[in-house]
Order: structure tokens, then sequence, then C-alpha cells
């Protein structure tokens, strides 16, 4: 028999608990939930065509027709630095196409809003644009007249196409004889998360807001890190006019393992402010974490030295203000310009991700000193690890001990053994020392035909390790499965909870567990237990409980591993529970199943209602299952 303990453990769950983590890898931002369609919008990318095709320019025109886009630089540009001088000669026309982020996705009969930017027309008479099938047939078009005038000056116009279309382009006509200069060719479906203009993709927000995130914790990850320190996260140059946001080389711009992204940059349209009212939308409290002088240590681990921090703690500093500060200051007023007067009510700042060594205690200290003097309100993050021997986070206690540290980052991909035989990881942490934050984790199966898939043998065995994690709650504060998101066409990094395309989004199997847990976190521990000990894998069993005291609620999430059903008698200990109750089932065949866009729901949670028999609870427990039991109380 397994018995409930109702009796009081002091332990809170905190609200934080479990939350999500949003880095833009894997084509998450760009090309992903940021709904901007057309890639490379304002020419910026360092081959400022790539994504542009000009199939009838003078150049490469078999049929007579002739033009030429030519890329010119602002004088005096800053973050939006060139836009293209369009010519057509010989009163032809000339036709520029966007490829758009692996092809544009558009569905029949929706609205998109068009907006490009003009001046100096001479002489051009019309400029078509159109969505093109993979047939190249318009699918949806709009004309658009431009004046003449010196200055630029935006146009915009809706596009509804007729039919559906995953990987679709963008044409722009030309007519006329003469000149005009563009930039700024920016296409968005009216339909984004709240309606915002230029906003988020709604699909992609939804499930986010499914899982109840307790915190977002943004925006990386090595990006923030940067490959060299010239190109980090710097998020100063991610906030204000959207169009003035210089575009940077995404560290994930690489081969890794086998999925070359040379096309992969960051536009910023998904910037530090869009982040903070994302967490927002989602009650969850934002988690921002900034680079701490130490480029990436997988790549050049660029140092800068000691006596030249100050500006990445100014950066700390003037975040904070953004975040948090009045109106009345610089950083703060950005923030009401921005349209959001009120504080974000930031708590929590994250300095590093994944550096290790004296170099990054040295650095550390530099912040959390002056953070500690200006804002003892904030609540500063660590990170120890990894490290290279591969096995992480031994390193680097002592020092965090020594320096006070509140929370560490730690994190971990490992096989799905590790993750069941390290259910018990956190019992034994030392009590006195930093609170935890489990900022990335997520198992690695063996990989099928070169990818590592979202199955349901990593699902399960993050479900029974993620039973450790709440029975150390008191330690644990924070969690968030990594990477968040990935293009199925553009992705460096497997597996990931959710995959999408330019149509659909999947959840997989791991974030159905995530939301099991996230959905029914209660707000006190309470004890589950075998002959007085955890389960942490006895009889393959794995187990936490909690009560929440809003709801009057005791719930208790189950996993089995064993390939065979299991039936287990539970004692409740020191309280009754209303006679009926409900067991939500998370379980599959197999170990190897996914869901796929073929088969979305192929796993997902069925719910069942139970019975308690006075202070006994007889449950069924499904092969390979992970069971999240609630009843009245
Ligand atoms: O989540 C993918 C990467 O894994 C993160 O960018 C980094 O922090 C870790 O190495």
């Amino acid at each position: 028999d397994l018995v409930v303990d109702f009796s009081d453990t002091g332990i809170v769950i905190q609200p934080t608990m479990y939350g999500v983590f949003f880095e833009d890898i894997n084509f998450g931002a760009d090309g992903g939930i940021y709904a901007e369609l057309i890639k490379n919008r304002s020419f910026e990318f360092p081959n400022p065509k790539m994504g542009w095709h000009e199939p009838n320019s003078v150049r490469y025109s078999l049929n007579g027709d002739s033009g030429f886009a030519k890329v010119t630089d602002y004088v005096n540009g800053k973050g939006n630095k060139r836009y293209v001088h369009v010519m057509v000669e010989n009163d032809q026309r000339y036709e520029l196409y966007n490829e758009g982020f692996r092809g544009i996705g558009v569905k029949a009969d929706a609205k998109y809003d068009l907006s490009l930017s003009l001046a100096k027309n001479k002489g051009i008479t019309q400029i078509s644009v159109a969505l093109l099938d993979t047939t190249n047939t318009v699918v949806g078009q709009t004309n658009i007249i431009p004046k003449e005038h010196e200055e630029w000056q935006t146009y915009t116009a809706t596009l509804q196409p007729n039919k559906t279309v995953a990987k679709g382009k963008l044409k722009i006509t030309f007519s006329g004889k003469g000149s005009i200069d563009m930039d700024l060719v920016s296409l968005f479906p009216q339909e984004t998360w709240k309606g915002r203009k230029k906003g988020l993709r709604k699909d992609l927000v939804t499930l986010l807001d499914g899982l109840n995130p307790g915190f977002v914790r943004f925006p990386g990850g090595c990006i923030v890190e940067g490959m060299n320190l010239d190109n980090r996260y710097q998020w100063k140059k991610t906030v204000g006019a959207w169009d003035e946001r210089e575009l940077m080389i995404n560290r994930w711009n690489i081969e890794f393992p086998n999925k070359n992204a040379p096309d992969y940059f960051q536009s910023f349209g998904l910037g530090f402010f869009e982040y903070f009212q994302l967490s927002e939308d989602l009650g969850a409290e934002p988690l921002p974490i900034l680079g701490c002088g130490m480029a990436c240590q997988f790549n050049s681990g660029e140092l800068v030295p000691l006596e030249d921090l100050d500006p990445y703690v100014q950066d700390a500093l003037d975040l904070i203000e953004f975040a948090n500060g009045s109106t009345n200051t610089k950083w703060g007023s950005l923030r009401k310009e921005m349209g959001h007067p009120e504080p974000f009510q930031m708590k929590y700042i994250g300095i590093g991700n994944e550096q290790w060594g004296p170099e990054y205690f040295e650095r550390y200290k530099v912040f959390a000193a002056i953070l500690a003097e200006k804002h003892p309100e904030i609540t500063v993050v660590s990170t120890p690890g990894p490290f290279p021997d591969g096995d992480m986070f031994e390193y680097g206690w002592e020092q965090l001990n020594e320096l006070d540290v509140a929370l560490v980052d730690e994190h971990y991909y490992k096989s799905p053994e590790w993750f069941l035989e390290n259910a018990d990881r956190y019992d034994s942490y030392d009590r006195n020392g930093p609170k935890v934050f489990a900022g990335e984790y997520a198992a690695h199966p063996k990989d099928k035909d070169g990818i590592v898939e979202n199955n349901w043998q990593a699902a399960l065995a993050e479900a029974a390790f993620m039973t450790g994690l709440e029975r150390n709650a008191d330690l644990v504060h924070l969690t968030s499965y990594a990477p968040l998101m990935a293009h199925a066409d553009a992705w460096q990094w497997a597996p990931d909870l959710i995959w999408f395309n330019n149509l659909e989004a999947v959840p997989t199997p791991n974030y159905q567990v995530q939301k099991l847990f996230s959905n029914n976190p209660g707000t006190n521990l309470i004890g589950i237990t075998k002959n007085d000990k955890p389960l942490t894998g006895q009889n393959n069993l794995y187990a936490s409980a909690v009560i929440d005291s809003s709801t009057q609620e005791v719930i208790f999430k189950i996993v089995n591993t064993a390939s065979q059903a299991q039936e287990v008698n539970i004692k409740l200990k020191g309280q009754d529970v209303v006679a009926k109750g409900t067991k939500t089932v998370l379980t599959s065949d197999g170990l190897e199943e996914i869901n796929s866009f073929e088969n979305p729901n192929n796993i997902v949670p069925q719910v069942e209602e139970i019975t308690a028999k006075e202070d006994m609870v007889q449950l069924q427990l499904a092969p390979r299952s992970l069971n999240v039991v609630k009843f009245k109380i």
C-alpha cells in the first residue's frame, strides 16, 4: 500500500514551479512565434537579397522583361541600414519574389496585413503584390498605386488568399518605366495572439498559455552569450520602433548537428518589450537572462576584462529601469512610449548562461554586489554549468555556497534512463545552499533516422523525474523543459516541446506531461510514501502529492514505468476526501510512439471518474502511464 499523509510539511509549492524557457532556436522567433511572413523584410541580412529572388531582372530575364533592384545604404542608417532602389526599364515590368521562412504559410479566406514603405517614385504606375502557391498560381492579390513623393510613406493593403498554402511565396510586380525606392516589406496574419498588429502567432501562444506557466525565461540559452561578444544578445537593441531594431546573426545560424541554417538571423521583432508583454499575458513572472561578459564557451569563449565590465552591469540596471522604473526615467519612459506605462513587476534576473570556471564567478560577483546594493528586491539567478566532463554541476557548488547565491540554473539533457535514475536527485541536496532553477532539461532517447524524437519513452521518464522535482519543492523553485519550439523544416536541436510548421503546431507527449504538472501544481506539498519511503522507482513507481488550498483538492501524480498494469491501494492518512474524484491518464502502447502532424492526438490525456472508499483509494495504473488523481477534500 501507498500512504498519503496529509500532515502539514510546511513546504509551499512556488507559483513559479512550472514555467517555460523561450529561446530563438529552431526558428522559434523569426519564422516561428513572431508572425512575420517575409524573410529579410528590410534587406538587412549580410547578403541583402537573401530570401529574395529576381527571375526577370536585367541580368536573368529570358523574355525581355527588365529591371533591377539595387541594394542601397541609407545615409546615417542606424538599425535599418538599407533599402532597395528598383528600376524598371523599357516600359516593361520587374518582379521580386520573397520565399518566406521555408515558404509562406497562408490559410484560405484568412486576412493578411501587407505593408511596405516607398519613396522617390519616378514613373512606376503600379505595384502588384500576389501570394503564389507552389505551382506559382496566384491565390491572392492586391494592387498598390504609388504616388509621387520624395519622403518614405507606408502603404498598406489586405491580402485574402482563396486557398490554403503551406509553402507559398510573395511576388511583387512593378509596372511602368522609371524607378522607386522600397523598404520594410511586411506581411502578417490579422489573426495574431490578442489581435496585436505585427504580433505573435496565435496558435503557438495559445499552446504556451495552455501550460499555465509560472515564469517565462528568455531570450536564451546560448544566444544570450553569442558566438563572440560582438554578437551577444543586447536587449537595448531589441526595444523601440520595430523597424529600427538592428538585425543580428543568430547564434544557431550554424550546422548543428546536421541542419544548416545559413539564413537564420534575429530581426528582434520579438524583443524584450514583447517578451515582458508575453509574460504578462501568460500570467507568468518574466525571467530575463543577461550576458555576463563571456561569449559562449562552446564557441570563442571571448572574455570582457573585469575592468571593462561596467557597460554589462549597466545593462542590468537599465533593464530594471525599463521593466519596473518610473515613467519619468529614461528607460521607464521608453516602456511607456511602447504602450506599457505600468511597470512589468520584474522580480528575477539571470546572469550568464552555461558559464563556468573562476572567470564566471569573478564576473557574477560584480553583478551580484551592485544588484544587491541598488535592487535588493530583485532575485539574481546564477549559472554554474554544464561542465566539460559531461557530468555537470558538481564543480562550482562550493563557490555558489560561498557567494550565497539565491538560485542556481541547472541544465541537463540526458537519456531517459538517467531521468529515471535521478528521480531522487534533489533528495540529498543541501537545504542551506542555493535554491534550484532546473532551467533546461529534456530526456533524449536514442535517435531514429537521425532525429531524436519526442517519444513516449522520453516523456514518461520526464514525468517520473518531475515527481522528484515536486517532492523537493522546498529546494526546487523553478523548472522548465528545453528547447520549447522547433520548426519542422528548420530545426537545429531535437527533441523540443512544441513542433510547428507554417500552418500548424503539434504538442508533443512531453508537452502533455508538462501541461498535466503545470495545471495541477497545488499549493502545499504533502507526503506520498511506501514503507515510509518516497517513491523513486520501487516497483517502477514514482509519485508526489500536493494539496491545492484554493480549490480544496488533494492531487497525486503517480507514474508507472512498468510494462504491465499495476493496482495500488492508497491509504489516506489524516483527511477524508469526497468519494468521487478523477484520474487523468496519459499513456501509450509503445515507447517509440510520438505525436505527429498527421496524428497530433496520438498521446493525449484521458479523464476517468474514480471513487474513494472511506480512507482508501484503489487505483488501476495502466502500463507506462502518468496518472494525475484528484479528490476534493
Ligand atoms: O536549449 C538549447 C541550448 O542548450 C541552450 O541554448 C543552451 O543553454 C544549452 O546548451
